[in-house]
């Protein structure tokens, strides 16, 4: 498909840049100097995405942004900035913004996001959404990579998945390091064997060398069978050692003697068998610190980090987080088809600004919370666990919505009841100001609200409201000499 872009900026060297990059890649591209000009080319034909300068948007992005969203085909739009703000960054990302690209990148790196947000636009992404998301048998594709960390992470890793070798995968636990592996083993030339992991850090020491390498009858008290270990069942597919930090040592040995031998010989066994394994291992220990410190062998290090690959956490790629949001939600939907179909923007600035200390796998948990305990059609701020929503914008800053008249401010617990229920405490409410300046004469409060008088009585009725208990306040206010009426809540205003 060919696209239409508008590419927004004032600096020649940028739209020289970026326009060859985006004619490369099927885009036609219009220049604009302006936001008038962005305006009058989007009202002449019909626009897929625009890429607009940081400085060339004064005034209020945020706005612009919005209203470029709102138009017939919601173009996608994408902010070209020459600073690190990470805090501006999240603010655009919640305006709907697709992407802010930061224009130091290398030429490599800017093509590849370029592609990226092309393949989206084209639909890529939808053709992919109808299908389970997240896939059990993960491809290099399935990676949400919008941001520049994750392009030119998952250039290297779509490297090396062809070759054989031994990965060491890095990186803070959530990340994906396992789903990696997975989607490393799914491309490779192993596909058609299997994919084994094994965590080093759940097993005992005992335990764990007979789950990897297998054992014989009788090699301990309990094995009265011998059993073939991983090396042996992953024959012709890949192992996934994770957590190796925490591999003990002298298993440390023997896997290393494995890796460099290519056989295996089972606990209490003589006898070497040769295996063809592809060994991915991940850690999110700081390895090189417990090589230093000798509780991890250094040749072993080395014999596995042929290649080593980290992953960049979460909070370092944010422009991926409202993919994944998007993903996980319509996910969820799937399996609680009655939940949120969305995320409010003020949920999503929360979700773009917090540091995700446990990476993409707390984000699922995240959404998939949210969108349980949320009553609303879009996952709000007070949706979100304490910690994400005070990184948020303040409440009066999100409720305002461009357009539309500020709400009044609504007591929070009344987000959480049914409509019918809020209307008659206000109309209780709203009826008992009226009767109190009226003095609880009916005729004058009917008047106010401008009702019937038999509509008014009927309605105190319902809602359990006198006029004797508004004629007390009167009597005081006016020095008239009504009779004494029983307390009422509305009375004891100042
Ligand atoms: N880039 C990504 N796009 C979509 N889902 C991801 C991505 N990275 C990780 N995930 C999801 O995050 C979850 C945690 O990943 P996992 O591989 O178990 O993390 P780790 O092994 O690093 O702790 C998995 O359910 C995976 O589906
Ligand atoms: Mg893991």
């Amino acid at each position: 498909m060919l696209l239409r872009a508008i590419l927004a900026a004032k600096k020649p060297t940028l739209t020289g840049r970026l326009g060859g990059i985006l004619e490369g890649l099927d885009v036609g591209v219009e220049g604009c100097a302006s936001v008038d000009e962005i305006w009058s080319q989007v009202a002449r034909e019909s626009t897929d995405l625009i890429f607009a300068s940081r400085e060339l948007l004064e005034g209020n992005p945020a706005d612009l942004v919005r209203s470029i969203r709102g138009l017939p085909e919601a173009p996608d739009v994408v902010i070209l900035t020459d600073q690190e703000n990470p805090s501006e960054q999240a603010r655009f990302l919640a305006t709907g913004c697709l992407a802010v690209l930061h224009t130091g990148l290398s030429e490599d790196a800017l093509r590849g996001v370029c592609e990226a947000i092309l393949a989206r636009r084209r639909g890529g992404l939808a053709a992919r959404l109808g299908s389970v998301f997240p896939p059990e048998q993960p491809k290099l594709s399935d990676f949400v990579s919008l941001s520049p960390a994750m392009q030119s992470f998952m250039a290297v890793a779509g490297r090396v998945a062809a070759s054989n070798t031994t990965l060491l995968i890095l990186g803070e636990t959530g990340v994906g390091k396992e789903w990696l592996a997975r989607a490393i083993h799914q491309e490779g030339l192993r596909s058609t064997g299997r994919f084994l992991p094994v965590n080093c850090a759940a097993l005992t020491e005992s335990l764990l060398e007979s789950e990897l390498f297998g054992h014989e009858e009788g090699a301990f008290t309990g094995a009265s069978r011998a059993r073939r270990g991983c090396f042996e069942l992953a024959h012709r597919g890949t192992l996934f050692l994770d957590e190796i930090g925490e591999m003990p040592t002298h298993l440390q040995g023997r896997l290393l003697r494995v890796l460099q031998d290519r056989t295996v010989r089972r606990v209490g066994g003589e006898k070497s068998r040769p295996v063809d394994v592809r060994v991915i291992a991940a850690t999110n220990c700081d390895i090189r610190k417990k090589v230093a410190e000798k509780a991890f062998r250094e040749d072993l290090y080395y014999r596995l980090s042929v290649v080593s690959l980290a992953m960049p956490p979460l909070r370092g790629r944010r422009e991926d987080i409202p993919e994944l949001i998007d993903n996980y939600v319509n996910y969820f939907r799937n399996q609680f088809p009655h939940c949120a179909a969305g995320i409010a923007p003020n949920a999503l600035e929360a979700m773009l600004a917090y540091e995700w200390p446990g990476n993409v796998r707390e984000l699922i948990n995240v959404i998939e919370r949210a969108m349980l305990v949320s009553p609303h059609d879009l996952i709000q701020g007070n949706d979100l666990p304490e910690e994400i929503r005070i990184c948020g914008p303040s409440e009066a800053e999100s409720d305002r919505q461009p357009n539309l008249p500020a709400p009044l401010e609504l007591p929070q617990q009344w987000l959480a009841r049914p409509l019918p229920e809020i209307l008659a405490s206000v109309e209780r409410a709203y009826l008992a100001i009226v009767l109190e300046t009226a003095a609880g004469r009916v005729g004058k409060a009917a008047e106010l609200a401008g009702i019937d008088p038999r509509v008014l009585y009927d309605k105190m009725r319902r809602c359990g409201l006198r006029k004797e208990d508004f004629q007390k306040n009167a009597a005081q206010d006016e020095g008239g000499n009504h009779q004494p009426v029983p307390a009422h809540p509305s009375n004891s205003r100042p």
